[in-house]
């Protein structure tokens, strides 16, 4: 074998293209600002950068005061919502190359949720809810000694799709009801009951539907399939309110 192939150097043919693109941040500094502004960054980005990769480059290179939060880099700590073009999506999950780079991206963070600084939220309002209806097993029976707590396939599809949620709140900071007036549970806190609430293992289903079914429960939802379409994890939102307000009419899960 030639070593010539092996040690060539790359040529430009092979050069990967790259482009410059425009984000425009909404920012804030509680320290200095009395209300939020925009503010314009040009970025050279690749094709398979993300948003995430452009508020680093931002960040690293440009405005090192620039916040956010970030974990995992893959769709998975939730930590990374923000608006995007308008829209909910989390920002390691959102490729540039799928937006339409001939015009700027609007960057902000979600809303309904008391802002920090620049795209960080209090989350605080947001678990409060959560923690509120009981995410949790309770099981109030022994399964026996040596024994296992056993489900069937078809009692443990009933609530499948409701424990892929990574309490990222898209859903919930894209809901209408939950803008215009914070004291409703939003959809997060429906899902990561409804994945209690349908557990045939779980004995505590009446005690979430009844908080569930109060004023500020699943009732007030308007049906508009926001979250359903802001999930990152592709969980049906507006289905899982559904099946709860069924559950509710029904007396039992
Ligand atoms: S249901 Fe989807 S959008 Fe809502 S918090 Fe869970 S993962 Fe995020
Ligand atoms: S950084 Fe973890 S979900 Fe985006």
């Amino acid at each position: 074998m030639s070593t010539a192939t092996l040690d060539a150097a790359p040529s430009d043919a092979d050069a990967i293209e790259s482009f410059t693109v425009t984000l425009i941040i909404r920012r804030f500094d509680p320290d200095a600002d009395d209300e939020p502004r925009w503010q314009d960054f040009d970025v050279e980005m690749f094709a398979t950068d993300r948003i995430l990769d452009a508020l680093h480059k931002i960040k690293w290179e440009q405005d090192g005061s620039l916040t956010f939060r970030r974990s995992c880099a893959h769709g998975i700590c939730g930590s990374d919502a923000m608006r995007i073009n308008g829209r909910n999506r989390l920002a390691c999950k959102t490729l540039i190359k799928d937006l339409d780079i001939s015009k700027p991206i609007y960057v902000e963070a979600i809303k309904g949720l008391p802002l920090e600084k620049d795209l960080i939220v209090d989350m605080e309002p947001f678990f409060a809810s959560y923690r509120e209806v009981q995410p949790f097993l309770q099981a109030r029976t022994m399964p026996g000694a040596g024994k296992e707590r056993v489900q069937s396939v078809v009692d443990r599809a009933r609530f499948d799709d409701t424990t892929k949620c990574i309490l990222c709140a898209a859903c919930t900071s894209s809901c209408p009801v939950f803008w215009t007036d914070g004291q409703y549970f939003g959809p997060a806190a429906i899902v990561n009951a409804h994945r209690f609430i349908f557990d045939s293992r779980d004995d505590e289903a009446k005690v979430r539907l009844d908080i569930l079914g109060g004023k500020d429960g699943v009732w007030r939802c308007r049906t508009t399939f926001n979250c359903t379409e802001a999930c990152p994890r592709g969980i049906q939102v507006t289905q899982a309110i559904a099946e709860v307000k069924s559950a509710l009419m029904r007396g039992t899960a």
